[in-house]
């Protein structure tokens, strides 16, 4: 088998990069070792920035998006006595989607199954090979269980956390990471209730943080801090939502309860990985960073990144000019970390330490996030989303 492009993974970035480079008339191929049915039924983020949205319309995937995805105008931030709102469009001009992953997924996945680009679900052992030189390619075993050579001038690490294509980068000279585990988990579910707010609510609260936020008018979706070690047999669909209605908790509002559909506790850490390249593989995505899902920046960072690696491959193999596949890592890299620095901030002033000298200095921050316009624009700003080259 020979393409040009070994996409590795079928993830929201391998899928959306494979859409991009398909449009531009450059052949490729999606491997992903999972079914499609796992990969469709996989819940995770839930908000797309405007520059997210945008780039999925252009590259014709926003029909659904635009008639089932809810446009929201803020947020409210929430602290004992306080609920406010910050008006995105007043502050920054910008707004945000709720629109599911999983949605997106789907939409990726259908587009490309009527007549994209080939997508080989279940295929395992995955191995790219010699990445250093003009000529890589990747070993795999297909669903069949048959061995198979791609041939191809480019792989692309969308692999995910877990992916084999980082650790060939890291194994670079010149390659580094670092990492932050943060002393807290979030327990999330999905509920059959409609929401009980318009916006998504985020909660500063003494037993912890909360978050209120939805996947359509009848479905919810809730998030609490609890501890990493916590486990999800230990908490009952009564036990949840007592605790979300005691950190939601304000005067003249009630919290709607409903069936739970799915619960599971979400680790949360940042991770980077530098460069993201290494000869002719490139990383995008979580393959080469994680951040805490506190603002909702993981699936909007994949997005970002492979719309510059997208860009950057068809100047590459139908220019021949090697100038932005050059400088696609220091790219990537500058939004990666303000994005990263964002979704730091966001955890650390919100989520309880169990240190009152720290819970002194979240509940001044939220104060001067919800009195001042220049703090609220620089959080509506980032929250929504920073242009491209950040
Ligand atoms: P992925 O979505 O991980 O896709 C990688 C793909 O590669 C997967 O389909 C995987 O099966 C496949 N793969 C892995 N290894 C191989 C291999 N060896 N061979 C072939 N295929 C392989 N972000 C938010 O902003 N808000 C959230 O609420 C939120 N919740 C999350 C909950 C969970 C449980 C997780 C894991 C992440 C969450 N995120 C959230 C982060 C967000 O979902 C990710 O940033 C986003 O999925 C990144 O997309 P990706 O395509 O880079 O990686
Ligand atoms: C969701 C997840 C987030 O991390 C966030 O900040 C907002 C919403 C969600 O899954 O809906």
């Amino acid at each position: 088998m020979r393409t040009r492009v070994a996409i590795i993974g079928a993830g929201p970035a391998g899928l959306l990069l494979s859409r991009l480079l398909s449009l531009q008339g450059i052949e490729n191929v999606v491997l992903e070792n999972r079914s499609r049915e796992y990969v469709e039924a996989r819940i995770r983020a839930g908000i797309l920035e405007q520059h997210t949205v945008d780039t999925l319309t252009d590259a014709g995937l926003g029909d659904r998006l635009h008639r089932e995805g809810m446009e929201h105008h803020g947020i409210y931030l929430q602290y004992p006595g306080t609920r406010h709102k910050l008006d995105f469009p007043a502050l920054c001009g910008r707004t945000v989607w709720v629109y599911g992953q999983t949605e997106v997924t789907k939409d990726l996945i259908k587009a490309q199954l009527d007549g994209g680009a080939p997508l080989l679900f279940e295929v395992s052992d995955v191995s790219p090979e010699d990445i250093d030189t003009d000529a890589p390619r990747v070993r795999f075993t297909d669903a069949d269980g048959n061995r198979q050579v791609l041939e191809c001038d480019v792989v692309a690490g969308t692999d995910g956390f877990h992916g084999v294509s980082r650790p060939l980068v890291t194994a670079g000279t010149q390659s580094r990471t670092w990492e932050r585990t943060y002393p807290y988990a979030w327990l999330g579910i999905l509920a059959d209730v409609a929401p009980s707010t318009d916006e998504l609510i985020y909660a500063w609260h003494p037993d912890g943080f909360a978050l209120h936020s939805m996947r359509s008018p009848s479905v919810s979706r809730l998030y609490l801090q609890v501890d990493p070690h916590e486990k999800i047999e230990d908490w009952s669909d009564d036990r949840i939502w007592t605790a979300l209605a005691t950190r939601f908790a304000l005067a003249g509002w009630q919290l709607q309860t409903g069936p739970i559909t799915e619960k599971s506790v979400l680790p949360m850490r940042s991770f980077v990985s530098a460069p993201m390249r290494r000869g002719r593989l490139f990383l995008a995505g979580d393959a080469a960073h994680i951040v805490p899902p506190t603002g909702a920046k993981g699936l909007n960072l994949a997005v970002a990144d492979v719309t510059l690696l997208g860009t950057a491959l068809v100047r590459w193999l139908q220019e021949k000019q090697t100038d932005l596949v050059d400088s696609y890592s220091d790219r990537a890299l500058a939004r990666v970390w303000r994005c990263t620095h964002f979704s730091w901030f966001m955890t650390s002033m919100l989520h309880r330490s169990g240190d009152d000298f720290d819970a002194q200095l979240q509940l001044s921050q939220l104060r001067r996030v919800c009195s001042s316009e220049a703090a609220a624009r620089e959080l509506a700003e980032n929250y929504t989303g920073l242009p491209l080259d950040t």
